[in-house]
């Protein structure tokens, strides 16, 4: 991988934005040097914030020779384009999850990374929740056994409708709450269970007041490539998320519970043998831990988090599960190659 200069830019200073920089902020060896957004009042906020460049155009962070990093935080449709503008200048690149909207403009993405060698991870912040990386710990410990099926869901009350009204507009968005939330679910569920081979999905918007093209609840049904079927469900109507999970194996049994303030790993073996972790007090850094991992992984030219044929793979999912809420079809991942 090339030499990068440690400057960073954020890319959209919005939520995801302000939580970026200050995460870099506290970086050890990178030092925030640009934040663009189209928004003056936002860019200025930013600029004073952090004391440095801002701007509504990407030319003077493009043509830095100190930047070697760039967080992209703007709303998914817009992702694609930036990320490509980065790649094409040389830039590593993070960007916040979808990393586009289709999975052939993820793959498009994923071969521009390797051309120009250059790395891109996807925002995937469940992963650095401690009771999630419990539970990751105990199934690669292989204390479970071989592992069977899984139940998992991810859920809040639908607040982004109102924090970011952007999340209702589809052309926008990209999807509702499967292309919101449940990106982190399947995340989760490839980083647990492997790949998925086989989909089947069940869509509907039961509160909200949403575009036809939207939904506030999804349920879907996945196979994985070792055939564990997997539940899961994505909401906007939940009101006590955010992420229950459950990974079964032939010894036994994982449970994450992120429900309200909650953070626990609870292991239970046939045996009847129950361990139980409690993370709840500990701070809720995830942003943090990711961000540095990120920054960190570039300096030590290691992989980490998910990359663009991971987003390509969840991407697929996604689109599958779409079709086949319409279709009310089984549909078969490796038709999509
Ligand atoms: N847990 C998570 O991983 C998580 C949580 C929330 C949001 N997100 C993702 O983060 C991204 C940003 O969400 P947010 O909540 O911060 O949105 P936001 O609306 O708060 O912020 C987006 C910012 O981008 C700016 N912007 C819009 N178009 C731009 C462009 N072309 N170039 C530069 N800036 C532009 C806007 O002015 C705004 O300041 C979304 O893709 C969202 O899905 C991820």
């Amino acid at each position: 991988m090339r030499v990068t200069p440690h400057g960073v830019a954020v890319i959209g200073y919005g939520r995801m934005g302000r939580r970026r920089a200050k995460a870099v902020r506290s970086s050890k060896d990178f030092q925030l040097i640009h934040i663009v957004d189209p928004d003056d009042e936002r860019r200025l906020a930013g600029g004073r914030d952090f004391e440095c460049n801002s701007s509504t155009s990407f030319s003077s962070a493009l043509a830095d020779p100190d930047l070697g990093v760039v967080f992209v935080c703007t709303p998914n449709v817009t992702h694609a384009d930036i990320v490509r503008m980065f790649l094409e200048a040389g830039k590593h690149v993070f960007c916040e999850k979808p990393l586009c909207v289709t999975w052939e403009e993820a793959r498009a993405i994923a071969a521009l990374a390797k051309k120009v060698d250059c790395r891109v991870q996807i925002g995937a912040n469940a992963r650095y929740f401690p009771n999630v990386q419990k539970a990751k710990d105990v199934i690669n410990s292989n204390r479970i056994g071989e592992l069977t099926f899984g139940r998992a869901w991810i859920g809040h009350d639908g607040w982004v409708l109102k924090t970011t009204p952007w999340s209702s507009n589809y052309d926008i968005a990209g999807g509702g709450v499967l292309a919101d939330n449940g990106h982190h679910l399947i995340d989760l569920v490839r980083w647990f269970l492997g790949d998925i081979r086989s989909v089947q999905g069940v869509r509907s918007t039961l509160v909200h007041n949403l575009d036809a093209r939207l939904e506030d609840n999804f349920l879907g049904i996945l196979t994985t490539e070792r055939s564990n079927p997997v539940f899961i469900q994505a909401s906007w109507t939940d009101w006590n998320g955010y992420l229950y999970l459950e990974v079964y194996g032939t010894q036994g049994y994982i449970l994450v519970d992120s429900r309200g303030d909650a953070a626990l790993t609870l292991v239970s073996t046939k045996t009847g043998q129950i361990e139980r972790f409690d993370f709840s007090g500990m701070p809720k850094d995830s942003w943090e831990k990711e961000t540095h991992a990120f920054l960190d992984g570039i300096t030590r030219s290691d992989r980490f988090g998910p990359d663009a044929t991971d987003a390509m793979a969840i991407l697929r999912v996604t689109q599958a599960l779409y079709e086949s809420s319409s279709t009310g079809k089984v549909v078969n991942l490796n038709r999509l190659d």
